[in-house]
């Protein structure tokens, strides 16, 4: 990971009077610590309060991994794992996680001593400490995640979890059949070996061709270098996946924030 480093989490807990509750200490009131269930989940925007107790007692609910289908269970928003159909809802309200589309030209780095156009200036006036999930080169365009989730970022960049990106690529044609084969089965670069996990074709006109490349990992210009090696360096690259998360029609220079739906998805790809 970049220098750009994960914050802290919180050692305060909150509890269902907006007050905070040191961690560890008991709450000198004598009243019961955490916050409903039904009520962080309703908070989280999964369904109504009304509709979060009938997942709860449906059976649909699991917290840190086990499922609950009593009403009356408090958790700490801010450690607790919880998941409504295998899918993790991030409850913690603190959590940010945007998507990039990042333009030609522009440094993925959070900020540039030579004054180059850099990422953080996108999200210099943002309170949280946000910073990026991997890098694309400068002149790579598309999809990048930036978060405060530290472990979140992590997981993602650790080859161990696999999550694939996908990357289209502008490269000059025409391109034999077996291009793909030889990238699937493994191209010898100065720094070992590197695979696609798949290759196709999306689009040619004239010399010009649209392929599509996914693969789990994420060594230096790894696209770049592999379509050199197969014979079509690349005129233009753009990252339009990262696991689920899709950078469907998003203007470059633009952020948005990821849906709830496809933060479950990245937490579900790194197993959290
Ligand atoms: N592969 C590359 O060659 N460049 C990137 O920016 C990302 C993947």
């Amino acid at each position: 990971m970049s220098s750009d480093q994960a914050p802290r989490r919180s050692d305060a807990v909150g509890d269902d009077r907006g007050r905070r509750v040191g961690r560890g200490e008991p709450d000198p009131t004598g009243l019961p610590e955490g916050i409903r269930l039904q009520k962080v989940l309703s908070k989280a925007g999964i369904a109504s309060r009304r509709a979060a107790e009938d997942l709860i007692a449906q059976g649909r609910v699991t917290v840190d991994g086990a499922v609950v289908t009593e009403m009356g269970r408090r958790v700490d928003p801010d450690t607790v794992s919880i998941h409504v159909d295998g899918m993790r809802v991030i409850v913690r309200d603190d959590l940010v996680h945007l998507a990039l589309n990042k333009p030609r030209g522009m440094h993925s780095t959070m900020s540039d001593d030579r004054g180059r156009s850099c990422v953080g200036d996108l999200v210099v006036d943002r309170p949280e400490r946000l910073f990026h999930v991997g890098r694309l080169d400068a002149d790579t365009e598309g999809l990048l995640l930036l978060t405060n989730d530290g472990e979140l970022a992590h997981r993602l960049m650790h080859p161990s979890f696999e999550v694939l990106k996908t990357y289209r690529a502008e490269v000059r044609g025409p391109v034999a059949r077996d291009v793909g084969r030889r990238l699937r089965a493994g191209v010898e670069l100065e720094d070992g070996l590197a695979k696609a996990d798949s290759f196709r074709v999306v689009d040619a006109y004239a010399d010009r061709v649209m392929v599509e490349v996914v693969l789990h990992e994420g060594r230096k210009h790894i696209v770049r270098r592999l379509l050199a090696e197969v014979g079509h360096p690349v005129r233009r690259l753009v990252r339009t996946a990262i696991g689920e998360l899709r950078l469907g029609d998003q203007r470059p220079g633009t952020l948005r924030r990821v849906s709830r739906r496809e933060v479950g998805e990245l937490y579900k790809a790194v197993e959290l």
